[in-house]
């Protein structure tokens, strides 16, 4: 018996030492001290031997039992120290290094260039409206004074959806949404989406304009010179020259584009314009008196002026972008530069 209790010492304390983690240590407590443990067995086995060996045998397996009790103890703590020392080794992080920002974007060149000229004819009392992409021919056309058999029709290479829908080719079809739902006074600016079949350096099936559409009383071609130079002045500086010049829309009467002198070389001439020193950057005029007996408009008492802008050309004169491409093919190289 005793032999047995100095082997189990040994075995036990050999047992624990080579316990490699905490549940292989508990494993090994439970085989030792366990209620069908080891020990438990020996104890059992005492109540067997002759009274008078009892206590000198019930003595050494206490003494056992607090030993094991004792290097289990230590084990453990040896081994949740190395746990823990590995975990911090494995979670190291360096709180002096620098933070690494999270990459943040910025609105489109587009939209900063929509934003700006919606925020000057915001200032002189316009509101933004806006209307569909896809469109009717009514709108988009016959409402406008361009009948079917009207050759203006061609010149816009008509993207059509189905018969009598097509995507609009100008954002014009808004002021007639706007006039039959508004009754005048109205001054509205509309931002939005066009579309015409044609691509080139310059040329983008979809492209962006800015409508702008104002009816009252006693409206004049000279307050729609007024508001455009006080635009082009706050836009593209003061000192840019501007020219009006004849031109023909069915939905206006008369009808202008506008030039102003070279964003680049200040109208000296250059590749940009061409060598003839101006650009044009919009389409304008009086409304039209059929334009408003379709809006169910007064043509005897309402008198109004309409433009329409190219906000890529525009865009791209401010930036000098040289392919209208770089607008919407997304490269980031492109576009992180605004
Ligand atoms: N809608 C015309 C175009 O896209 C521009 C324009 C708008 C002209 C309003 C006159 C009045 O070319």
């Amino acid at each position: 018996m005793k032999e047995q209790i100095e082997a189990l010492r040994r075995e036990a304390l050999d047992a624990i030492a080579a316990a490699g983690d905490l549940k292989a240590l508990e494993e090994t407590r439970v085989r030792l001290l366990g209620r069908k443990g080891r020990l438990t067995e020996i104890l059992r086995g005492i109540s067997q031997t002759p009274p008078e060996d009892r206590p000198v045998l019930g003595q050494a397996a206490n003494a056992v039992k607090a030993d094991i009790t004792a290097a289990i103890e230590a084990r453990r703590n040896a081994l949740e120290a190395q746990a823990e020392s590995e975990r911090a080794r494995a979670e190291w992080v360096d709180l002096s290094l620098p933070g690494r920002r999270p990459p943040r974007g910025h609105m489109h060149v587009i939209n900063q260039v929509y934003d700006e000229i919606l925020d000057i004819f915001h200032e002189l009392g316009f509101q933004v409206a806006t209307g569909p992409d896809v469109e009717t021919e009514y709108y988009n056309f016959d409402s406008l004074n361009t009948p079917p058999d009207h050759p203006a029709r061609d010149s816009h290479d008509t993207f059509f959806v189905k018969p009598g829908v097509v995507l609009r080719t100008h954002t014009s079809p808004v002021q007639m949404r706007v006039m039959e739902k508004t009754a005048p006074p109205v001054a509205v600016v509309v931002p939005g989406r066009v579309y015409r079949v044609d691509y080139d350096a310059s040329h983008s099936p979809m492209f962006n304009q800015v409508e702008g559409l104002l009816v009252d009383e006693g409206v004049t071609f000279a307050d729609l010179k007024g508001s455009l130079m006080l635009f082009i002045h706050r836009f593209f500086g003061r000192d840019t020259r501007v020219r009006f010049r004849p031109h023909f829309f069915p939905f206006t009467e008369p009808s202008a584009e506008v030039d102003i002198s070279c964003t680049v070389c200040k109208g000296q001439g250059c590749r940009v314009c061409k060598h003839s020193g101006w650009l044009e950057i919009l389409g304008c005029g009086m409304v039209h008196p059929n334009v408003f007996a379709y809006a169910k408009y007064d043509y005897e008492k309402y008198t109004g002026y309409a433009f329409g802008m190219g906000v890529d050309r525009i865009a791209m004169l401010r930036h000098a972008i040289s392919s209208i491409g770089h607008l919407f093919e997304n490269d980031l190289r492109f576009l992180e530069q605004f």
